[in-house]
């Protein structure tokens, strides 16, 4: 685990309290993204639109700041671009994917019009992703991922149809990427790494098969994600990248192990990536904003409880299903924890 009383922490114990969140420098960043439709980065970023939408709408619903987007035309959008399989792709014209599905869904979410949109068409195309082990295919070209377990069983628990899948072989094939030292793979055998630790608890979270996870391992492994920065990194000997924040709080979170990483340390960090001049949020101090990273450095704060108490008004996330809590609590979605205090 990272030493947590090095001089680097201690100088950081003060750049907390010194620095400022700069939430209206981030809400024009994210409101100019969707509006500066000529630029290059948006040009550039056509092959991942769907779930650019989604970040983006994120970020703007933690900040209470939802009401900027113009979420109508979003959803019209997304609405449109439903392809006749019943899935989505990045962007219309694009083919369908289970990633971009899950951006679908989760947008539709967000903007309170998933009735707009034919369930059941969405469940049958998530199921024709199934394989025989349980696991899941992103798409035609049959990549296995745990990251596509947890994107059919997040996008049908939303859609109140996880009844259209096998539950059970998906969260066993999840339960075989678990490794020796208590992360978890893309497919089993496979390096352990936050992120997809992050879709496997999530999935078995959703799965109601949190009983295949060793808290305390898992627990360990992720504190020791902690660098001297302050900063999560992804696997040992990584830099630090402030969507891990999320990554790794939001499983620590999940077990009840959030006490278990230096918080104050973790601010900092997320605080120094900002940009002070442009708004918006880098992976690493002095890098450039982009929304990923504005988005999951705000959901880090949620979860360090950085805005209580603070002028700013803020939305919760909840950390199995990447939603607002208060979006989860309107449809009603359950999931399970190993300690459940604070999201019921
Ligand atoms: C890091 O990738 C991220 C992952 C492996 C997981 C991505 C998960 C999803 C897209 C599922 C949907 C997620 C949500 C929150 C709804 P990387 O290639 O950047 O990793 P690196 O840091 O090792 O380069
Ligand atoms: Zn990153």
């Amino acid at each position: 685990m990272a030493s947590l009383t090095t001089a680097t922490d201690r100088e950081d114990e003060g750049l907390t309290k010194a620095i400022p969140f700069y939430k209206d420098l981030h809400t024009k960043y994210v409101v100019q993204l969707g509006e500066n439709t000529e630029t290059y980065e948006y040009q550039a970023s056509e092959h991942l639109r769907m779930s650019g939408v989604y970040w983006s709408l994120m970020a703007m619903e933690l900040m209470n700041a939802g009401d900027l987007m113009k979420k109508e035309e979003l959803a019209a959008w997304v609405v449109s671009t439903q392809q006749v399989d019943g899935g989505w792709g990045a962007n219309r014209g694009h083919d369908t994917h289970l990633l971009y599905t899950t951006s679908a869904v989760q947008i539709l979410a967000i903007c309170g019009q998933l009735d707009k949109i034919d369930a059941d068409k969405v469940a049958s195309y998530v199921r024709s992703l199934q394989l025989e082990d349980g696991s899941f295919v992103g798409d035609k070209w049959m990549e296995v991922d745990t990251r596509f377990s947890y994107c059919a069983l997040l996008t049908l628990a939303i859609l109140k149809r996880l009844d259209r899948i096998d539950v059970k072989k998906a969260t066993d094939f999840v339960s075989q990427c678990k490794n020796f030292d208590g992360g978890f793979g893309c497919v089993p055998g496979a390096e352990s790494h936050a992120a997809q630790c992050f879709c496997c608890i999530a999935a078995l979270s959703i799965g109601n098969a949190l009983h295949h996870v060793d808290q305390d391992q898992l627990g360990w492994w992720l504190a020791e994600r902690q660098c001297d920065s302050g900063g999560l990194n992804g696997r040992p000997e990584k830099q630090a990248d402030v969507c891990y924040s999320w990554w790794v709080l939001s499983i620590l979170e999940i077990l009840g192990r959030s006490d278990w990483i230096d918080k104050e340390a973790l601010k900092s960090f997320i605080l120094r990536c900002q940009d002070e001049e442009g708004g918006g949020i880098g992976d690493h101090p002095g890098n450039m904003s982009d929304v990923f990273h504005t988005y999951f450095g705000i959901a880090g704060l949620c979860m360090l409880d950085f805005f209580d108490g603070k002028e700013h008004e803020f939305n919760q996330i909840h950390p199995t299903f990447a939603l607002p809590e208060y979006v989860c609590k309107d449809l009603g979605l359950k999931a399970q924890f190993f300690q459940s205090v604070r999201y019921p």
